[in-house]
This record gives C-alpha cells, structure tokens and sequence, in this order.
C-alpha cells in the first residue's frame, strides 16, 4: 500500500487535515475531518467498552493534562525524558541524532550521490552541478579537492577493505582528517552537525501570571502518572481490590524532534492506558495475560495479516525496573512500528511516588492481613497510532464489474459510517421513503443520505468512506415495500423488507454473516 494514497484519501474524504493548514499548517499536529473523529471515537470507545465496561476489574479515571511538576520528577521524566539532538551547522535543521542515518538513506541529495558512482571524476561533476543545488552544505562540495584527496589515499592505503555506504558518505562529509572522527552529514542539505544534546521531550508552561522557574510546568507526556499520583485515592472509595486496574484515555504530548511518518509520530496525540495492580507473586501471570489479551484485541478488530506481529523485549532493552516488556507492532508502509507497548513495571511507579510526596502508597489485603506495593502491569496503546494501523489495513484497491474502486475495508464496530441510504432516483416517493427508513436508523447507528448522481458513484463514495452497507430504495420497494442491502465488501445485494431493515442491518453490523455466507 502507498502511504501518498492513504494520505490523500484520508485528506480528500475528511478523514485526516494538517493542523491550522490555512497558516501553513504546523509540525506534528494533525486534526480529525468529520469521519476520522468518527474512526478514533469508534477506536476509543470499542477500547474503553471491553477495557473497563465489559470487566468487573477495572475502574476508569480521567484526569488533568497539568499537574504538580514533582510528579514528573518522581516519574523520572525531568531527569531522563529525553533524545539525543544534533543541529546542523549550515541550514539549522535539527535532527534526533540516532535518526540521521534513516534520514539519510531517504534524502534526495544521498540518492543521487549513490546513482552517480564512487569514482573521483563521477564525484566531481557530482559535486560541481547536482550537488551544489542538492546538498550544497556537504564537504564534498564546499571542498571537492581535499575530500577526493582523503578518497584517494584511503583507496591507497587499505585496497583491501571494502567501504560500505555509511562509511562512504562519512568520508565525503568530514572535513578534518578523514581517518579520524568521521561524522555523518545533515540529511536535508549535507552541513555538518554538532555533537548530540540532550533535549527534554516535555512542553513547558507556566502556571499563574509570573512566568518564572516556581511556576514551571509541563503538559503531561503520558496519561500514566495521572493513574499513579490518584492510585490511593481510587483504593479509598473503596470500589476496588487487588488484582484491579485503572485505565485513562486522553491527550498526552511531546516535542518530538521530528515528527514523521504522518500521525504515526506526532507531538499531540492521544493514549489508551492501564495500569494493573497485582500481588508481585502473580504478576508474571497477569503480564501474560495482558500481553495476549491486548493482541488478540488488534485481530478482534481487524488486523488479521501478518502485518501484526508481537515483539518480545530482549533482556538488554529492558528497563532497569521491568523484567519483561512487549511490543504489539505493525508493519505500516514505513516500517515495522510500535502500536502498543505492554510492560511489566514492578513496584517502580508506586514506590517513586511514595518517595517523592511522602505519602504510603501501599496496599492493605483485608484477607491476608498484611501490607504490600502492588506490582504492576502496563498495558500502554496509542489511538491515532491504531487508526493509522486500521487505515492501513482497510485500504484496499479492487475492481468490481470491470472498474476500479478504493475501499476501507474496516472492521462494522469501527466504521465511521454504518449505513448510506440512497432513494435509486429522486421521483416517485422514493426519496421520502429512503428518509422515513434513515430516520428510523438513526436511532441507533450513525447514517448517512445521498441522493445526488447516479447510484454507482453514491456506492463508490460509501466504499472510500469504509460504509459497511448501503440501502437503496428502488422501483420495487413502491411494489413489495421489500429495499436492496448491499454489502462493502464483496458487493452483493439481496433485498429485505423495508420494515424490518434497521434490525436486520444492526444484526449484519454485530456479526451476523450476510445472506449467502452463512
Ligand atoms: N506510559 C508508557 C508510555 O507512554 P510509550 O511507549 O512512550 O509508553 C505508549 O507510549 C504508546 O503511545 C505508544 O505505543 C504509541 O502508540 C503512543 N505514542 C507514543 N508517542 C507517540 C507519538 N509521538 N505520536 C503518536 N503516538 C505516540
């Protein structure tokens, strides 16, 4: 699938716009059209339902995006909460240093630099005409001389040793000797960039009218610490007992240093996350648990191809505190990426805060008669990450009767849209009758009517919407009152009576198989 296409599509049927696009728009920020709020509200409602609603574990929680900055200092988020940056000398660009080789090989200037071969005179003429308009901060074409010269003498001294591509575009960038310190090159023009820098991912604010270091604070990076800082507080109504979990949905934000890949990594999105205390002797059992639990929910929901997977951490990526974590990933046209973590934190989070506010965040077990700190398991996704795996995953590209058609092939309990009521034309009471029938549905599900140009067109704009079925009232429906239902996916259409076709299409959107695949 064509990431260009998705993003067009999701732009052209009001799916997904660039924040504030009449002012340029603004890195990293994305706003959802009319059927994309639809798609995520779907996504967290579905979440929120068999997360909290559908389990007699889990108590829900909602709390403000601003709090008490020694929260994010017990959470160890001022301290450590942050990626290597390097900017470049030539154009300022600013680029997260451990994404500079990705960004490279994906650059316009490097690709040409690749095509034009590894000899002095090809990189010369490289250098004199396409590279001072491509990379016109690259070594190579500030000072063709010295870098062919360093070129030269590495070919002289070591004939031998292969130079692989890193390597090679290394040498072309790095104006000291070249046998030392090589350094890769910015991706945008081929400056030179400094050494790494620490930058903390939290936005800052200030809180009240001095905008001083006493009222500094941050926009939470993660609903997490949220459920953490309120843990006693929820135990203390009373409602809960371990084994028990709270789960928050709701905005959290990062200054990515670069934003990219569409909304995959933006600097506004939105979490689903819970937090499962348990007994430490069970929380190998409850990780398992989760970690299945949590994929199985994808597959549920539509992600049926090997496009899923689960990632296992390794013992050396764990966190310190963690003694197993879990990526579910997706390979979204981009590369294989993470949807959603699952992370076994022990009784890191609880016992932070307990050391920071001074306050006893342990659990009193009423039957056992003793003391303890919950361990906890962390089931961590993103929304917009899920819509963009869904979108992804729906796209397809067909043809039906000899013509072409895009359709999102999403799962009924996600679709934007449920049904699309057309009158075949707009005489002979049809239309009143298709309106009687979307009033009735309105009811219950999100509908929607069209009766503008001819029918097939209507069909082709519901599949791009990702409409599971459409309803048409025809000649005959004035004779039997009987309506055509026609199915998104494979396009077939059997007629049901009219009376009967909000039950029968809520039947259809709840699983039950269509006529003829039963
Ligand atoms: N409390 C744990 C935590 O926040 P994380 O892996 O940093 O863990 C969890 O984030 C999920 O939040 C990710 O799997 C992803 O779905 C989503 N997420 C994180 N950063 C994001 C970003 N910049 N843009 C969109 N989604 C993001």
């Amino acid at each position: 699938m064509d990431m260009d296409k998705l993003v067009s599509l999701c732009k052209r049927r009001g799916f997904i716009f660039p924040s504030s696009e009449i002012y340029g728009g603004i890195n990293g920020f994305w706003d959802y059209g009319p059927l994309g709020v639809e798609l995520k509200r779907n996504i967290k409602d579905a979440w929120w339902r068999d997360n909290v609603h559908a389990r007699d574990d889990m108590v829900g929680l909602d709390c403000s995006i601003i709090m008490n900055p020694k929260v994010w200092e017990a959470s160890g988020h001022v301290g450590g909460f942050s990626d290597p940056m390097s900017t470049c000398r030539q154009c300022k660009r600013l680029f997260r240093t451990d994404q500079v080789w990705d960004q490279l090989q994906e650059s316009d200037w490097f690709q040409s630099l690749v095509a034009t071969g590894r000899d002095s005179q090809s990189l010369a003429q490289w250098a004199a005409k396409k590279g001072k308009k491509l990379a016109p901060g690259l070594a190579l074409v500030r000072n063709p001389t010295e870098i062919l010269s360093w070129l030269a003498e590495r070919a002289r001294t070591q004939p031998d040793e292969p130079i692989d591509a890193k390597t090679f575009v290394q040498y072309l960038a790095t104006e000291q000797d070249a046998r030392t310190g090589l350094v890769l090159p910015c991706p945008n023009c081929g400056g030179d960039l400094t050494e790494p820098r620490n930058f903390n991912l939290m936005f800052e604010t200030h809180v009240g009218a001095v905008a001083d270091e006493a009222s500094k604070a941050y926009l939470r990076p993660e609903t997490a610490q949220g459920i953490f800082a309120n843990f006693k507080n929820v135990v203390d109504t009373g409602r809960v007992k371990v084994p028990f979990g709270i789960a928050q949905v709701g905005k959290s934000f990062r200054n990515e240093i670069t934003p990219r890949n569409f909304t995959f990594r933006s600097r506004e999105f939105e979490q689903m996350e819970i937090e499962f205390f348990c007994r430490p002797e069970e929380s190998a059992t409850w990780y398992k648990y989760w970690r299945d639990t949590r994929f199985q929910w994808y597959v549920d929901h539509g992600l049926r191809s090997d496009r899923l997977r689960i990632r296992d951490h390794d013992p050396g990526e764990l966190s310190f505190y963690s003694t197993a974590t879990a990526d579910i990933e997706y390979g979204f046209p981009f590369g294989v990426s993470e949807l959603e973590g699952i992370a076994h934190r022990g009784d890191y989070d609880l016992t932070q805060h307990q050391k920071y506010s001074g306050k006893d965040l342990g659990y009193f077990d009423e039957e056992r008669k003793e003391r303890y700190v919950p361990h906890v398991i962390e089931p961590s996704a993103g929304a917009d990450r899920a819509a963009l795996a869904f979108l992804c995953e729906a796209y397809t590209e067909d043809e039906i009767g000899g013509e072409a058609r895009t359709v999102l092939k999403f799962h009924p309990r996600l679709a934007p849209i449920k049904a699309a009521i057309f009158p075949l034309v707009k005489k002979d009471g049809m239309p009143e009758k298709a309106q009687a029938i979307e009033r009735e549905m309105k009811r219950r599900f999100p509908v929607f009517y069209d009766e503008k140009g001819a029918i097939g067109r209507r069909y082709r704009r519901q599949d791009e919407a990702g409409t599971p079925f459409c309803i048409t009232v025809d000649g005959q429906t004035l004779t039997d009152d009987t309506v055509t239902v026609r199915d998104r996916d494979s396009c077939r259409q059997w007629r049901v009576p009219s009376a009967g076709v909000a039950r029968a299409l809520q039947d259809l959107l709840e699983g039950q198989p269509i006529p003829g695949d039963e």
